[in-house]
């Protein structure tokens, strides 16, 4: 299964002073997906934005994929609100979940596409009964919390089983990587199996977000539209 290779920018690296702008303009630079971060300073050290800003985006006319990565706990109580303000997807850290299956379900009640998100120490196995409930598996290559971190090398080797059960479960599962990903490591996690690329410094930090994404898109080549 090939799936479409899109880049997803992550806002947590944007100018927040000015989100609607930065939003259309990494859309029209080439970003498909705009990825955000909900921390809550409990699940990871660091405090971000909640549904408001979700529906803000929505009211500001933006009609892309809104990807939202909790990184909260606990989790289900924020799932009907971001649905309500916009979300296309929902990503939750199942250790963060008392109970991921019932998570997953209640993701997927209300209208979004439901994923879960593996920190790098994090093994897989908590896809083992739930795979029929995932749209999207999301590996974190940095742990999380912050934008602009190093690329975990071993998060690869964790790409490419995740890739592979992907491929045996025939599931059509979309495989997102998340953190640290810059023009010298793209290549490598695309050729791994990863078909979403969400990126914050890479973007935001760049000078041109066209010219960066056009290079980002060269590198992963396959199936990029
Ligand atoms: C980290 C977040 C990431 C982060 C990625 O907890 O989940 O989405 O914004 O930022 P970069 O691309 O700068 O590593
Ligand atoms: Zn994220």
């Amino acid at each position: 299964m090939n799936q479409k290779k899109e880049i997803s920018a992550s806002i947590l690296s944007a100018n927040f002073a000015k989100l609607g702008e930065e939003v259309k303009s990494v859309i029209q630079a080439g970003a498909s997906r705009i990825h955000i971060d909900v921390m809550d300073n409990h699940y990871v050290p660091n405090l971000t934005v909640g549904p408001l800003v979700c529906q803000a985006l929505r009211a500001e006319g933006i009609t892309v994929p809104l990807d939202v990565h909790l990184m909260v706990e606990p989790v289900d109580a924020l799932v009907p609100l971001f649905a309500k303000a916009g979300a296309t997807r929902i990503v939750f850290h199942p250790e963060a979940s008392k109970h991921s299956d019932r998570t997953l379900q209640l993701i997927q009640d209300v209208g979004c596409e439901a994923g879960l998100a593996f920190n790098p120490a994090t093994p897989l196995d908590y896809l083992d009964y739930v795979l029929d409930k995932v749209s999207v598996i999301l590996i974190m290559s940095v742990n999380p919390g912050f934008g602009g971190q190093k690329f975990i090398s071993s998060s690869l080797k964790k790409i490419k089983r995740a890739h592979e059960l992907i491929l045996e479960s025939r599931y059509p599962i979309h495989l997102e990587v998340d953190g640290g990903i810059k023009a010298d490591n793209i290549e490598s996690i695309s050729k791994a199996g990863a078909n979403i690329f969400c990126m914050g410094s890479a973007i935001f930090e760049s000078k041109n977000y066209s010219a960066s994404i056009q290079e980002f898109k060269k590198l992963i080549v396959a199936r990029c539209p």
